[in-house]
């Protein structure tokens, strides 16, 4: 059992896209055991991507995460990290493959509809930056 975490991305709020991505997720399996939908402040969007302070997109991509609303989830399943990474699909929405939520619902690199943690570490730092362990209602 593994958990991973989740944003569907303001770009996807706003479009009204909330519903279809969580039933895609669910349909795929994984169970959702803790998630809300908040307003992300210029200071937790430099934390949460604060890995990418280097990157030459980082300050486009902080304005873009507190932009709107974002729907923040944890998830839990077996290889929950792959199974949602699969889900989601490539990075850059164009090079997603068919059926992914990125194909889907994605507008641009930074528009993207979601996000999905990339290692079993990086999930442990990003769900607790959310999530206290009472609010995760697992199995
Ligand atoms: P995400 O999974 O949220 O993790 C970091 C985000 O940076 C990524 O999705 C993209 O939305 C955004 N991004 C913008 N430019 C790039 C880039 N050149 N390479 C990777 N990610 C990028």
């Amino acid at each position: 059992m593994e958990r991973t975490f989740s944003i569907i991305k303001p770009d996807a709020v706003a479009d009204g896209n909330i519903g279809n991505i969580l039933q895609m997720i669910t349909d795929s399996g994984l169970r959702i055991v803790a998630t809300k939908l908040i307003h992300l402040s210029k200071e937790q969007a430099e934390t949460f991507y604060a890995v990418h302070k280097e990157r030459p997109f980082f300050n486009d991509l902080v304005e873009y995460m507190i932009s709107g609303p974002v729907l923040v989830s944890a998830l839990e399943g077996d290889n929950a990290i792959t199974c949602y990474r699969d889900l989601m699909g490539a990075t850059n929405p164009v090079e997603a493959a068919e059926g992914t939520i990125r194909k889907k619902y994605g507008r641009s690199l930074d528009a993207n509809a979601c996000h999905g943690s990339d290692a079993t570490e990086t999930a442990c730092v990003e769900i607790p930056l959310f999530f206290t362990d009472a609010e995760l209602v697992g199995k």
